[in-house]
C-alpha cells in the first residue's frame, strides 16, 4: 500500500509517496519554502500543491512542528501562534480535498525508524532526537510512542533547549562542529540522566553530516544516526495517513 506522506518544517514543506511496506519513496520529494509567517491557511495550500504534484486524491499524513492531540495543534513554537487551537487535521482535509491526519514530526520520524530505520528490533527505551530548526523528540519503549514529548524545550543554560543546540542554532552562529557537539552533548547528557535510554537516534537534515558530530560526543549511551535521514519525517508522516 503507499500514502503520501508530507514533512511540515520551519524551512521547507517536503512531500512524496511513501510505500508504506518497504518504508522507500516511490518518486523524488517534492520540496516547497515555508510560506512567511507559517499562518495556517498558507501552510495547508502548500500541502495542496504538494498533493496536486503528484495527482494525489488518497490519504495524506502529515508530521507538524508542534504537539498534536486529537487533531488539534496544541503549542506553536518554530510556526505562527495562528495554529494554536487549530484542527489540523480538519484544516487540511478542507484544503487538500484529501483525508489527512496529522501528527508531531519527531514522532513521525521516530516512527519510520523504529519500523524501518537505525531503531528496527531496538528493545528497551530508544529517544529519536530531531535536529533542525527547533529540536523534536520521540520516545519508545519496547517499540511503544509515548506521543508529543517536547523534550526540545528543556531548560538548558537558561534557556529553552533548541535555541542552544537546535541545528539551525550551528548555521546562525557559525559554531564549528567541536563547539556545537559540546552544546549536543550537554543537552544529550540532560535526557540520559533523565530517562536511561538505551540508544539516541540522531534525525534531521544534521544527520547526514553525523560523522562530524557524533564521534565527539560522550554520552554512555550509543548515538546512531537515522538511517532514512531527513527521509524519516516523510516516511513516518505516511504511515500516520489514515486508513483509505
Ligand atoms: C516543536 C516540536 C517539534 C520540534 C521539531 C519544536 O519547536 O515544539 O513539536 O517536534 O520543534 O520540529
Amino acid at each position: 500500500m503507499k500514502t503520501l506522506g508530507i514533512d511540515v518544517g520551519g524551512s521547507a514543506l517536503k512531500g512524496a509517496p511513501v510505500d508504506l511496506e518497504t518504508g522507500k519513496l516511490l518518486a523524488e520529494r517534492v520540496r516547497i519554502k515555508t510560506p512567511k509567517g507559517a499562518e495556517p491557511k498558507p501552510i495547508a495550500q502548500v500541502a495542496a500543491e504538494i498533493a496536486q504534484a503528484f495527482n494525489w486524491t488518497g490519504p495524506i499524513g502529515i508530521g507538524f512542528p508542534a504537539p498534536i492531540k486529537n487533531g488539534v495543534a496544541m503549542m506553536a513554537a518554530n510556526i505562527s501562534d495562528k495554529w494554536v487551537g487549530v484542527n489540523a487535521d480538519k484544516l487540511f482535509t478542507k484544503v487538500t480535498g484529501c483525508a489527512c491526519a496529522v501528527i508531531n514530526d519527531a514522532d513521525a520520524a521516530g516512527l519510520a525508524e523504529m519500523k524501518f530505520g537505525a531503531g528496527k528490533g531496538q528493545q528497551g527505551t530508544v529517544i529519536m532526537i530531531t535536529l533542525g530548526t527547533g529540536i523534536g523528540s520521540a520516545i519508545f519503549h519496547q517499540g511503544h510512542l509515548v506521543p508529543n514529548t517536547e523534550f526540545g524545550h528543556m531548560e538548558m543554560d537558561g534557556m529553552d533547549a533548541e535555541h542552544r543546540a537546535a541545528a539551525a542554532i550551528r548555521e546562525i552562529k557559525k559554531l564549528s562542529w567541536k563547539k556545537y557537539a559540546k552544546r549536543l552533548n550537554d543537552y544529550l547528557a540532560q535526557m540520559e540522566k533523565l530517562f536511561w535510554p538505551d540508544l539516541f537516534i540522531i534525525g534531521g537534515g544534521i544527520s547526514k553530516d553525523s560523522e562530524k558530530f557524533i564521534p565527539l560526543l560522550k554520552v554512555q549511551t550509543r548515538v546512531v544516526p537515522a538511517q532514512l535521514f531527513n527521509e524519516a519525517g516523510i516516511v513516518g508522516a505516511a504511515l500516520a495517513a489514515p486508513d483509505s
